[in-house]
């Protein structure tokens, strides 16, 4: 049995997996020209990359009208004004997921109802949502992440039956497929991030794709300083400038060249590392639903066995990433944001919304369960590494597997 990285073994993988953002000589190419056109900025709104950015973004998704704008928060927040939800209005959102999605409401003036995960998705947990439906819920934020999609059948079923806004935040999820409905278009708005570590990146950027051409305009009319969208120029609304750059748009239309090669090279992977994962004791894979037609691969996540492994999450993690196979623990349970800690900020303070913003008290046993104790987070890069980059991961795992006892004296003192 070889000795564990992190007590000063071997690792199973001495080179880097590959680096992301990946770029060629059409970067390059693109965003000279940009340059040498003059037309750096978005205003005019849009500009020529962003338009044609969003015509091909729209075909990628499988519909709707994409605003492409500064990054994947605002996205949600526009989509939230354009629909008129603000002040005293409650939003839902997931326990389990990057605390933008519950920003984005409070932006608004609204207020985030944060409600418990699906322990077999770890996206929001549809019955959850219909608990805490009340006369003041006017819209859903639902996430797909962890290369999984929302329920989203149940989700519109509900949104129907209680006349809510249904916004699916997919920053993790680009051209993932949902009953081959692209993601992003099933409900009434998509957003979708191209920060740097996104599989569709243009350094920061955002679209939310429209169901609606009227919501459409309004978005693009709030994030251009409220210009009116309409085509007879009367429609004002209160904006300000959240455009996206041209040299930005230059970068976003050769990353969607470059997407459908990456993106069927990393699913295949995904396939690959589940089948040799399928005998490995102590790991269990997400459930594979088959709704879910086309999986994006970002953020990849498994759960490893507390009892089977002699230890939690985060000693499982630094041990395999000692290995050289780099991996996380993911997310904090929503209300663990520091966002949200009344000691550290001023945007929770218990006492103005005692009934909501009681973050110290409030419990979400599965978005708990995930983050603190099984979740195992992997980035795409190990889906661009090959079979050897995979095999490598199982082998770590393996490792691990072996020296499980290990695992529980390295765990014992840790917690003394
Ligand atoms: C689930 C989720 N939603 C929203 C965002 C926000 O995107 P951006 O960083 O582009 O604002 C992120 C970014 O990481 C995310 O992971």
């Amino acid at each position: 049995m070889s000795k564990l990285a992190i007590l000063g073994g071997e690792p199973i993988r001495t080179e880097d997996y590959p680096k992301w953002p990946v770029f060629d000589q059409r970067d390059i190419d693109a965003v000279t020209r940009t340059i040498q056109s003059g037309r750096w900025g978005g205003f005019p709104y849009p500009g020529p990359n962003t338009a044609a950015f969003a015509e091909k973004f729209t075909e990628l998704q499988g519909g709707n009208f994409a605003v492409p704008m500064l990054n994947g928060t605002i996205t949600m927040e526009v989509a939230l004004r354009a629909s008129g939800i603000g002040w005293g209005d409650e939003v839902i959102v997931p326990a389990y997921t990057f605390q933008a999605t519950a920003y984005a409401p409070m932006a608004a003036g609204a207020i985030p109802v944060i409600v418990d995960i699906d322990p077999d998705t770890y996206c929001i947990d549809p019955e959850k949502v219909k608990a805490a439906i009340t006369d003041k819920t006017r819209a859903v934020i639902v996430v797909h992440i962890a290369a999984q999609m929302t329920d989203m059948d149940a989700i519109m079923a509900i949104a129907k039956k209680h006349d809510l806004v249904v916004i699916e935040d997919a920053a993790h999820a680009h051209g993932a497929q949902w009953r081959r409905m692209g993601s992003g278009t099933i409900g009434d708005f998509g957003s979708f991030s191209l920060q740097s570590a996104k599989v569709i990146t243009t350094g920061e950027g955002g679209v939310l794709l429209c169901k609606d051409e009227l919501m459409a305009e309004r978005a693009a009319s709030i994030i251009d300083c409220g210009r009116p969208k309409d085509g007879e120029g009367k429609q004002f609304t209160m904006g300000v400038n959240y455009r996206w750059s041209e040299l930005q748009a230059a970068l976003g239309l050769v990353a969607l060249e470059r997407f459908p090669e990456q993106f069927t090279e990393r699913a295949a992977m995904a396939d690959y590392l589940e089948e040799s994962l399928s005998d490995v004791s102590g790991i269990q894979m997400l459930k594979r639903d088959l709704r879910l037609t086309r999986r994006s691969l970002y953020r990849y996540v498994i759960k490893m066995d507390p009892a089977f492994f002699h230890c939690t999450n985060d000693l499982f993690c630094e041990a395999l990433s000692a290995e050289g196979i780099s991996v996380d623990t993911g997310y904090p349970g929503m209300h663990r944001y520091e966002l949200f800690q009344p000691g550290l900020s001023k945007l929770a303070v218990p006492s103005a919304f005692p009934e909501y913003f009681d973050f110290e008290n409030m419990s979400f046993p599965v978005a708990e369960r995930a983050s603190e104790q099984e979740s195992v987070w992997m980035g795409e890069s190990i889906f661009r590494s090959g079979e050897e980059g995979v095999d490598d991961l199982v082998k770590g795992i393996q490792k691990l597997v072996e020296n499980r006892d290990t695992l529980a004296e390295v765990a014992k003192t840790r917690t003394h």
